[in-house]
């Protein structure tokens, strides 16, 4: 039987195959329960087998939508999002939508298994390297989307190449800032080495104070903050609408290296648009996850 919210999408998404980071809660989830309404074969990417199990029934009972599957990984961990990447492409002859999703902001400096700063490795080297991982996939099932989350906190950050580790001194807005950022840089480098290819690369803000747990257990003013504002905040079905319209829409098919906010396109920082600061991220990148950094 079709779910109400099936029947209202028609099926819009039906044959696609689309891949979401953090779909364990938040923006990920609701991003994963649109596109699954739509039709789409979902893959939720998540590092917890329980939230992963249970947000995966909640989605299939709530799409009515049985191709929706699990795959299981931390992607702080280099090697467990190399073979996520390998279990996709066996499981899977193509894939028309990554959403790079999943992000974290730490109170504290954190490094991951591969002693790398926790920020840097989830929101943006976990981005870069997934995505080199599944290009060819991505250029084979083209066309075919790329969407990476971002958030408004780009504005607030600067890539800083003397510490971008924050092995000199933590600061958990400055970390954060500086990730979001990143995320806009590898979006616009990644659009323009893919020109010609028909795989789009798009970024977006899911809008200002979006009610999730992202920031739940930090400590200090950001943490303060955050929860003293959570009654006012927006639902994540709200704030999943920008990811779920540059995955799905046919208005943005074919455009490529934008930032949207609220489904149109909005000016990121000027930092954003420095084309050295987005080649030198780059270089950077590749030489943190041993990807050629002439992949593309
Ligand atoms: N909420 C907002 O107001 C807001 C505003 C601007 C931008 N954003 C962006 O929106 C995106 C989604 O965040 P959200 O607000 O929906 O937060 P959230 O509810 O905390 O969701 C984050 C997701 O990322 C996953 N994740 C974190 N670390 C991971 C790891 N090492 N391996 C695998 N998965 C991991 C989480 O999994 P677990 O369930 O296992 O923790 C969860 O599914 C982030 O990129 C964030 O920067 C959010």
């Amino acid at each position: 039987m079709e779910s109400p919210e099936r029947e209202k999408h028609g099926g819009a998404m039906d044959e696609k195959v689309c891949l979401i980071t953090g779909a364990t809660s938040g923006i990920g989830k609701a991003t994963a329960m649109g596109l699954a309404n739509m039709g789409a074969s979902v893959v939720m990417v998540a590092r917890d087998r329980g939230r992963g199990e249970a947000a995966l029934a909640e989605i299939k009972e709530g799409s009515a939508n049985a191709s929706v599957d699990l795959m299981l990984t931390d992607l702080s961990s280099q090697e467990d999002i190399r073979r996520l990447a390998d279990e996709f492409k066996d499981a899977y002859p193509r894939l028309d939508v990554l959403v790079n999703n999943a992000g974290v902001i730490r109170s504290k400096r954190v490094t991951s298994a591969d002693g790398i700063e926790m920020t840097f490795a989830v929101n943006h080297l976990a981005y870069f390297l997934l995505t080199n991982l599944l290009l060819d996939l991505l250029k084979a099932s083209a066309p075919s989307r790329i969407v990476n989350v971002s958030s408004a906190e780009q504005r607030n950050g600067t890539i800083d190449f003397d510490d971008l580790q924050a092995e000199k001194g933590y600061k958990t807005a400055k970390a954060y800032g500086q990730s979001k950022l990143a995320n806009i840089l590898f979006t616009y480098e990644l659009a323009r080495r893919l020109e010609g290819t028909g795989v789009s690369a798009n970024c977006l803000h899911p809008g200002a104070g979006v009610r999730t747990n992202l920031g739940s257990g930090v400590s200090g003013v950001f943490g303060f903050t955050v929860r003293a504002l959570t009654p006012l905040m927006k639902s994540p079905e709200k704030g999943a609408e920008t990811s779920i319209y540059l995955a799905s829409s046919p208005e943005v098919e074919g455009l490529s290296g934008g930032y949207f906010v609220k489904k149109a396109e909005a000016r990121s920082s000027d930092e954003s648009h420095d084309e050295r600061i987005a080649r030198r991220l780059w270089e950077v990148s590749a030489e943190l996850t041993n990807v050629p950094a002439h992949n593309l």
